[in-house]
């Protein structure tokens, strides 16, 4: 099955009120772990791929190992490029054939962020591409107390609905990643693990009302940061010390409040370290990275087969 866009997959994301993984890949065993369980649970797909993961395998090795993927498969399966910071760099991208990339220049102004997505939306649309942009800043609940000392801010960080409007309406963008607490990482909340979900409900609202219907919203940061994970990971060696992820029930109450796109990459690292660490720990004289690797890419499938199964409700949609 060729390529699909996101624009597709939303559209039936958001009928079916279901959400859509986006996984990040960075090497061979993430690839055959996500589309397999995927492929298994007969669950739509979105492959993403940072300007780090680009860095760290070349460009032509994860566009090969796609290409094998999805030559591989059945289900629908979208490419699509995370947190690019720059317009050559999505122009990069989508000549390169990806069906979607994000413009991420939620680090500028206001009137700044608007000009650089539009002239990227200008050149993806011309080319059959899909354009996610951000508004607001991840900073999570740890790192911004809030106006009144504490809990979410009322302005400043986080997503405006308003201005969400103002920023659809200028860009012409196809979806729109959303800042409501959330945050990149495994060491997202210090107290309350929790997402503004009325602020989500906000955002779709005034989306909804200014006649732009039920618009995809994109949710950065939904890792969950499992505890058997941590504790895996723990019992081998490891240090992670007061980690804390988005509680799956809220990613599903921002599932069912149209968050059609979900991104997922914390807990594939975690899921990954957890295998290795296992088996070398127990057989530190192990130096055959398939008994190592092939155990945790075991581990990285299980939990995306649960995420799509069990949060995303994507199991059984792929040929909707
Ligand atoms: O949003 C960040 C993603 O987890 C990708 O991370 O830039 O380290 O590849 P990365
Ligand atoms: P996590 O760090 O919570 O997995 O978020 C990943 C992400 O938002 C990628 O863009
Ligand atoms: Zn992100």
């Amino acid at each position: 099955m060729p390529l699909t866009t996101t624009r597709e997959l939303f559209a039936k994301a958001l009928k079916g009120k279901y959400a859509i993984g986006a996984f990040n890949v960075n090497n061979m065993e993430l690839v055959q772990a996500i589309v397999e369980a995927c492929e298994e649970e007969k669950a739509p797909l979105i492959l993403q791929i940072s300007k780090g993961a680009r860095q760290y395998a070349n460009p032509v090795y994860l566009k090969k190992l796609i290409e094998a993927a999805v030559s591989l498969s059945n289900i629908p399966i979208a490419v699509h490029l995370d947190h690019g910071d720059s317009f050559e760099l999505c122009k990069q991208c989508i000549d390169e054939g990806f069906t979607s990339v994000m413009i991420d220049a939620s680090y500028e102004p206001f009137d700044k962020n608007v000009e650089i997505t539009r002239r990227v939306v200008e050149y993806a649309h011309k080319h059959n591409c899909v354009v996610e942009a951000e508004l607001g800043h991840l900073v999570g609940v740890q790192f911004d107390e809030g106006e009144e000392g504490g809990g979410f801010s009322k302005s400043g960080h986080y997503t405006d609905p308003d201005e969400a409007v103002k920023f659809v309406k200028l860009t012409g963008c196809d979806s729109l990643a959303v800042a409501i607490g959330n945050s990149h990482g495994a060491y997202k909340f210090k107290g309350d693990q929790r997402l503004d979900l009325e602020r989500l409900k906000a955002i779709k609202k005034a989306l909804m009302d200014a006649g732009l219907g039920d618009y995809p919203l994109v949710l950065h940061g939904a890792s969950s940061v499992p505890q058997y994970l941590v504790d895996e990971i723990n019992k081998y060696g490891g240090k992670i010390v007061d980690a804390r992820g988005v509680p799956e029930a809220d990613i599903e109450v921002a599932r069912r409040l149209g968050c059609t796109k979900v991104n997922i990459d914390t807990d594939l690292r975690l899921a990954l370290t957890a295998g290795i660490r296992k088996v070398l720990w127990e057989k530190p004289s192990e130096i055959d990275p398939r008994k190592y690797l092939g155990p945790a890419r075991a581990m990285v499938k299980e939990l995306v087969r649960h995420k799509v199964r069990n949060v995303l409700c994507c199991a059984g949609h792929a040929f909707d």
